[in-house]
């Protein structure tokens, strides 16, 4: 079987670690996906810069959107981000072509997934989103495939690495808050722009995207609640230790006969919670379903390694041929009331 030919837009922590992962476990992953997966072309900005992995022998595109028009790409991964300009142009005419796409994107889903999600319907290509949510932890497959017996509740999280890191930093070491975040940058966690990390909208983006999947219908983005961490003062965070509370950024969507509701902002937390414990870059999703129970998922968040293996999995779901076709739509449409619509508007 020829390999299958993948194109990576976006070379920046992400994509260069997606390149990375694929050549040192080349051959694992290709034993996993029946078939080798292989880096054939690329697009980035900047054609000089020394992104620690070399670039020879892939053909190179300084408009991101025209490696969906190269017939020898078999799968679109976009690691650009942003949710407008490039990405989601690359995205929609990648999947209008009829290429699966992989995007670690949550700032593009959370805004227009089902839009896209219906493109990729009508495609009928899959559009594949694993490391969008909490980085390396396979959340998204827990809460589609894992659970998917249950009637999911109450959707709970650690969904920011970079903010996590501000306020383990910040406790433990008594690192100012600056200082914390512009290690948390030098280490790949944070976003672009790090507003969207430490103002909580990064968390929120994930949270939205959760709770679709969780209760089966689309979330307005626009309606999640949203408070991030700068006013917690290195104070809050020694009386909250002295009560036996650690203060963490949560992301929490609960589905009731009240409607849905989705929040994110610092809450104290429980030295005895489980994710009371969940520190630095690691997030923890907590899933709570009527048969299951209460699941909790912990692992790393952000970063190069963990995102690129969510990437990474994704691809062997694709070259497999195993992955579930669209995320829209139709899994909204596909999941019976949950005895809420009369109070939802
Ligand atoms: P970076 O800023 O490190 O990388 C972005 C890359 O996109 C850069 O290489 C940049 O090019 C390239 N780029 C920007 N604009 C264009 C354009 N117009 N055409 C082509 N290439 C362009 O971001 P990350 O790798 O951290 O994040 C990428 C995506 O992954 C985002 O959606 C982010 O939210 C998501 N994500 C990030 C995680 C992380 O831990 N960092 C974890 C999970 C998801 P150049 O280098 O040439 O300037
Ligand atoms: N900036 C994000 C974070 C990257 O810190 O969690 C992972 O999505």
């Amino acid at each position: 079987t020829r390999p299958l030919a993948v194109a990576v837009a976006g070379l920046g922590t992400v994509g260069a670690g997606v390149l990375g992962l694929l050549r040192q476990n080349a051959e694992i992953v290709a034993a996993r996906a029946g078939r080798r997966i292989a880096v054939t072309a690329v697009s980035s900005r900047d054609r000089t810069r020394d992104r620690g992995i070399s670039l020879d022998g892939l053909r190179w595109y300084d408009d991101p959107v025209a490696l969906a028009n190269d017939p020898a790409v078999d799968v679109i991964v976009e690691t650009i981000g942003g949710s407008e300009g490039p990405a989601r142009a690359l995205i929609g005419a990648a999947l209008a072509a009829g290429k699966p796409v992989v995007t670690a994107n949550k700032a593009l889903l959370a805004i227009h997934g089902a839009e896209l999600a219906e493109l990729a319907a009508k495609s009928a290509v899959p559009l594949a989103f694993e490391a969008a949510v909490a980085g390396g932890i396979p959340a998204i497959k827990a809460i589609r495939e894992g659970l998917a017996g249950n009637r999911i509740t109450r959707v709970t999280g650690i969904l920011n690495g970079t903010c996590n890191y501000i306020l383990t930093q910040m406790r433990e070491r008594g690192r100012e808050f600056a200082e914390a975040l512009s290690e948390a940058q030098k280490l790949g966690y944070a976003e672009a722009d790090p507003t969207f990390d430490v103002d909580g909208i990064d968390a929120a983006h994930k949270l939205a995207i959760l709770a679709a999947l969780a209760f089966g219908r689309p979330v307005d983005f626009d309606a999640v609640h949203v408070e991030g961490i700068r006013a917690v003062s290195a104070l809050d965070i020694k009386l909250a230790e002295e009560l036996g509370y650690r203060i963490k950024l949560l992301g929490i969507a609960s589905c009731s006969e009240a409607g849905v509701e989705t929040r994110v902002h610092p809450c104290m937390v429980p030295v005895s919670h489980p994710v009371a414990t969940v520190d630095g870059v690691f997030n923890a999703v907590v899933a709570e379903g009527d048969h299951v129970g209460r699941v909790v998922l912990v692992g790393r968040g952000a970063g190069a390694g963990p995102t690129a293996s969510a990437v990474v999995s994704d691809l062997v779901d694709i070259a497999r041929g195993r992955h579930t076709p669209v995320w829209g739509a139709e899994s909204f449409s596909a999941l019976p009331s949950v005895g809420m619509e009369r109070h939802s508007g």
